[in-house]
C-alpha cells in the first residue's frame, strides 16, 4: 500500500505476518512498518526489492533478535533495520558518510515507526576508520542490495572482515538482486577468510509474490545468504 504525497515523496506500508505454520499463540501476529521514500533521487532513498526479502528474513527470526546488537550497512530507507528494531534488537543504521540525504532517510524511517534513539552513522564501505573499529560489539550485520556494483564488492567484504575480527561470532545477513550471472564474490570470500551459506527463500517465506503486502520483489530474482568468518 502506498500513500502518494508531493515532489516524489511517498510513504509505503509493509506488513509482516505470522505464517500458518507458526503456532505459538502469544506471539504478535503482525508487524506493520512505514517507510518514507523519495523517488528520482539517490539509490538509498527508496526501498529496493532485496530489502523486503531481508526484512522478511529478520521478521522470520524475530524471536532470536531481542537484545541482539545489529548494524545495518548501506541501509538507505532502512526497512530491514527498522524491522529488527521493532523486534527488539539494538540497531545502528549506517550509510555512505558522504550521502547526507541517505542518512536523513534512515532517521526519517525510524521516526515514522516510533523507534527513538537508534544511532545513524556515516560508514563508507572500505573505510576502515577508527569509528568503524570503535563500534560496540555486534551480533548481526545486515545489508540488503549492497552487492550491486562489482567495484564495491571488495570494500563491502573487507569491512565485514574487519567487523568480524572484533566480533568473531557475528553473522552478515545479506540479500542481493541477481543482475549478472558473471558476478561472483567467491574469490573475495576466500581472500577475506569468509564463508557463505545460501538460504532458500522458501525456508523463511521470502518467496511470496506479494511479500509483506508489497509488489516487491516482483519479477526480480533476489537471493539471501549468510556470511560468517571462516573457522566459526
Ligand atoms: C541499492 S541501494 C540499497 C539500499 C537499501 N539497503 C535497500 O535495499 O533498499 C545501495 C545503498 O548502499 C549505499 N552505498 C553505496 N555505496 C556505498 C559505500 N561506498 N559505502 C556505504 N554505503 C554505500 C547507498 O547510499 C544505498 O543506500
Amino acid at each position: 500500500m502506498c500513500e502518494e504525497e508531493s515532489n516524489g515523496f511517498r510513504v509505503r506500508q509493509y506488513t509482516f505476518g505470522k505464517e500458518v505454520s507458526e503456532d505459538d499463540e502469544d506471539e504478535r501476529s503482525e508487524l506493520v512498518v512505514f517507510i518514507p521514500e523519495i523517488l528520482n533521487s539517490q539509490y538509498g532513498t527508496y526501498v529496493w526489492p532485496s530489502a523486503v526479502v531481508l526484512a522478511q528474513y529478520v521478521w522470520f527470526h524475530r524471536r532470536e533478535l531481542t537484545g541482539k546488537k545489529v548494524l545495518e550497512i548501506g541501509a538507505g530507507a532502512s526497512l530491514p533495520g527498522v524491522v529488527a528494531a521493532k523486534c527488539g534488537a539494538e540497531v545502528i543504521l549506517s550509510d555512505h558518510a558522504e550521502l547526507p540525504q541517505c542518512l536523513e532517510n534512515c532517521r526519517q524511517s525510524c521516526q515514522m515507526n516510533g523507534i527513538l534513539g537508534v544511532p545513524v552513522t556515516g560508514f563508507t564501505w572500505g573505510d576502515i576508520s577508527p569509528d568503524l573499529l570503535a563500534q560496540p560489539p555486534l551480533d548481526i550485520i545486515l545489508g540488503s542490495d549492497v552487492f550491486y556494483e562489482p567495484e564495491d564488492f571488495e570494500d563491502v567484504l573487507s569491512s565485514v572482515y574487519f567487523l568480524m575480527e572484533k566480533n568473531s561470532k557475528a553473522q552478515f545477513w545479506t540479500s542481493y538482486q541477481v543482475r549478472s550471472a558473471n558476478w561472483s564474490i567467491e574469490d573475495l570470500l576466500y581472500k577475506w577468510d569468509l564463508k557463505c551459506v545460501h538460504v532458500p527463500l522458501i525456508t523463511f517465506h521470502g518467496h511470496s509474490p506479494h511479500l509483506a503486502g508489497s509488489e516487491l520483489p516482483g519479477r526480480h530474482t533476489v537471493q539471501m545468504m549468510i556470511i560468517t568468518a571462516k573457522g566459526t
